[in-house]
């Protein structure tokens, strides 16, 4: 079971439908995808990973081992079921950012991750578009829909999953789906770690080689189309050798943005079934997509 690979520099060229098509594909049955030739900059990826990898051995590596989570876990009876053994702090981009109240950052690791974080938001929504091409519905449907007052809210989660003693007491992260949109993740390129569920069964996600990005989607996104794409449990194991790096950045609708499913992509209802037979009569051999169009259409004239 291979997770999709999607290389972006193929929808400029004569692939561009089946690229679109692998994507689709991607969404629906797997939640996630890895993406190359994606335009980020892969300099500035490994001096993000860089200036995190940093960070965390001067300022948060230490306390981590002397936290309550480590406590918590040298003391565990077996299984310690409510723990997370992650360190991580988490970065506001937009609408507004809060890297200023990190006074601990370097600015070289600030600096990075403006220009980083910059060139991901275009990602995510060169990503969106694509996504909305497929559903059939407004290329910036998904854009419009995360925005609040402000546009939408991106985020990142910056983690370390360190080195674990006792790896089968704990997960690194439990068991969840993202809540949010789309999810890009510049994650480590030696120490393995995440997993995802696909048909019952938990596939590990290798590190990312050559600067490939991870992407999965949330479940805003499973609503916004409806449940043509979903948003998929997945986790993190804990590790005894190796600290794994994970840069996560959220493409999220803002806290005020109302979401609901894209109207297009809804059934037709509130028809009798006479009405349906009425124009089934006429279109029986044909396609039932158009048939469903033409219902919601007739009902929604019928209300004005
Ligand atoms: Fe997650």
């Amino acid at each position: 079971m291979e997770i999709p690979m999607i290389d972006l520099s193929e929808l400029d060229g004569e692939n561009r439908s089946e690229t679109m098509a692998l994507l689709h594909h991607a969404c629906e049955k797997w939640g996630c995808f890895k993406i190359k030739n994606h335009g980020v900059d892969p300099e500035l990826m490994e001096k993000v990973k860089h200036f995190v990898n940093t960070h965390y051995e001067e300022n948060l590596k230490a306390s981590f081992y002397e936290s309550e989570t480590a406590k918590c876990l040298e003391n565990a009876n077996g299984a310690a079921s409510d723990l997370d053994w992650e360190c991580t702090f988490f970065i506001w981009h937009c609408p507004k950012s809060n890297i200023e109240d990190f006074p601990n950052l370097s600015n070289d690791l600030r600096k990075t991750m403006d220009e980083y974080i910059a060139q991901l938001i275009k990602l995510a929504e060169k990503l969106s578009e694509l996504m909305c091409e497929n559903l059939g519905i407004d290329k910036d449907h998904i854009k419009k829909a995360f925005s609040g007052k402000n546009g939408p809210s991106v985020g990142t989660k910056v983690a370390k999953y360190p080195e674990c003693p006792y790896p089968e007491r704990v997960r690194g992260l439990r068991e969840h789906t993202d809540a949010g949109g789309i999810i890009l993740l510049l994650q480590d390129d030696q120490v393995p770690g995440l997993e995802f569920l696909h048909d019952g069964q938990w596939v590990p996600i290798p590190p990312s080689k050559n600067n490939t990005i991870f992407v999965n989607t949330g479940d805003q996104l499973e609503v916004l189309s409806n449940g043509h794409y979903k948003s998929v449990w997945h986790r993190v194991l804990a590790v005894e050798s190796g600290s794994r790096l994970s840069v996560a950045t959220f493409y999220n609708p803002a806290g005020d943005a109302v979401i609901s499913p894209a109207p297009k992509l809804l059934y037709p209802e509130k028809y009798t079934f006479a009405e349906y037979l009425k124009l089934y009569a006429t279109t029986k051999f044909q396609e039932k997509e158009p048939r469903f169009e033409s219902m919601k259409n007739m009902m929604s004239n019928g209300c004005d």
